[in-house]
């Protein structure tokens, strides 16, 4: 089988600079070594209500920002995946492969589905084996996955050996993680041992990919530090979250280590380094902004390349959906 990428994001919220530092970035290093697909997840998101006006509307704004990012149309198979009807089949025959077991054990639909668990949607529930069908409708052999999605992928592994194995066949790889590199978690900015999330109630605990220069400036002086200095070693910033993170971003986005950084700036105070993560991260994102907010008005620009984009992957997945029914016996 040949090595294929496939990765997803729900279009639910703005997108962060974690999205940006720990998925997006890698996602168009991906496209020089591997066939990717990239995919907006919309049926993942409406696990949870969203309303339809702002799931379109955040729908290309997700493409916008793959597109400003880096991902390239042309290079890459970028699509909806409601598009792409395969997904809803394929996770339909998993449903009846993954085991009640072993849905229960998923972390993330008890953190999501919270104490309110009565109330929680069934498609809540069956979540992980929608992302097993999107990742193996491809017979995808590498997905890049942040800390939080392991256990998905896992999952996505048992479920490909599964149906292997009950069907005597060997229609599915075991999907490869691919790790990514340093300084891919990125942390709240009001509390560095929270993931920086679109979905924190406080906006001045991320940085959007939309936001504009002044707010960017106006988040990091209020980002939580403390009074220490900064050590010359990252070793030495143990203990000390915030100052961890915001060092952490600085060196992801000059694509240094960091101990890089804080050999730089050793010895400086927050205040100091505050000023230049700010101009840093305004040079960074403000170029990515821009082209996102250029390509985000062009609806018929973005929902053509989302239509193409779905047509090459359905032409992808057809002949393997078709191995699958017929392992199944569906007749046809
Ligand atoms: N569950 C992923 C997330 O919330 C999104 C996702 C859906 C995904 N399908 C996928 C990621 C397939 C990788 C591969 O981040």
């Amino acid at each position: 089988m040949k090595n294929r990428v496939f990765s997803g994001a729900q279009p639910s919220g703005k997108l962060t600079l974690g999205n940006y530092l720990g998925a997006l970035r890698n996602w168009v290093k991906l496209q020089e070594n591997y066939e990717c697909i990239y995919c907006v997840v919309d049926m993942h998101a409406i696990t949870v209500w969203q309303d339809p006006k702002e799931l379109a509307a955040q729908t290309r704004q997700a493409a916008a920002a793959y597109i400003a990012s880096g991902v390239d149309p042309e290079k890459s198979i970028l699509f909806n995946q409601s598009q792409v009807s395969g997904h809803a089949e394929l996770a339909w025959i998993f449903n009846c492969i993954a085991r009640l077991g072993w849905l229960n054990r998923m972390t993330q639909f008890k953190d999501k589905a919270g104490k309110n668990r009565e109330n929680a949607s069934t498609g809540l529930y069956v979540y992980p084996n929608l992302m097993a069908a999107d990742i193996l409708l491809y017979q995808a052999t590498h997905v890049p996955v942040g800390e939080d999605q392991k256990q998905h992928l896992e999952l996505t592994r048992d479920i490909a050996q599964k149906f292997n194995h009950d069907f005597g066949v060997d229609l599915f790889p075991i999907t490869e993680p691919l790790i990514l590199g340093e300084g891919a978690r990125v942390m709240s900015l009001r509390d560095g041992t929270k993931k920086m999330s679109k979905s924190d109630p406080s906006e001045y605990s991320r940085i959007n990919l939309n936001d504009d220069s002044d707010t960017i400036a106006q988040k990091i002086r209020k980002a939580k530090t403390d009074a220490e200095l900064i050590p010359g070693k990252a070793d030495l910033l143990e203990g000390r979250a915030e100052a961890q993170n915001l060092i952490g971003i600085y060196a992801a986005l000059s694509e240094v280590s960091r101990d890089t950084v804080c050999t730089e700036f050793e010895g400086k105070g927050f205040g100091d380094f505050k000023k230049a993560l700010t101009e840093l991260a305004v040079a960074k994102l403000a170029p990515i902004t821009e082209e996102m907010a250029r390509i985000e008005q062009d609806h018929a620009y973005i929902d053509g390349i989302l239509r193409s984009g779905a047509e090459k992957a359905d032409a992808i997945a057809q002949p393997i959906l078709k191995e699958v029914k017929k392992a199944v016996g569906f007749l046809s």
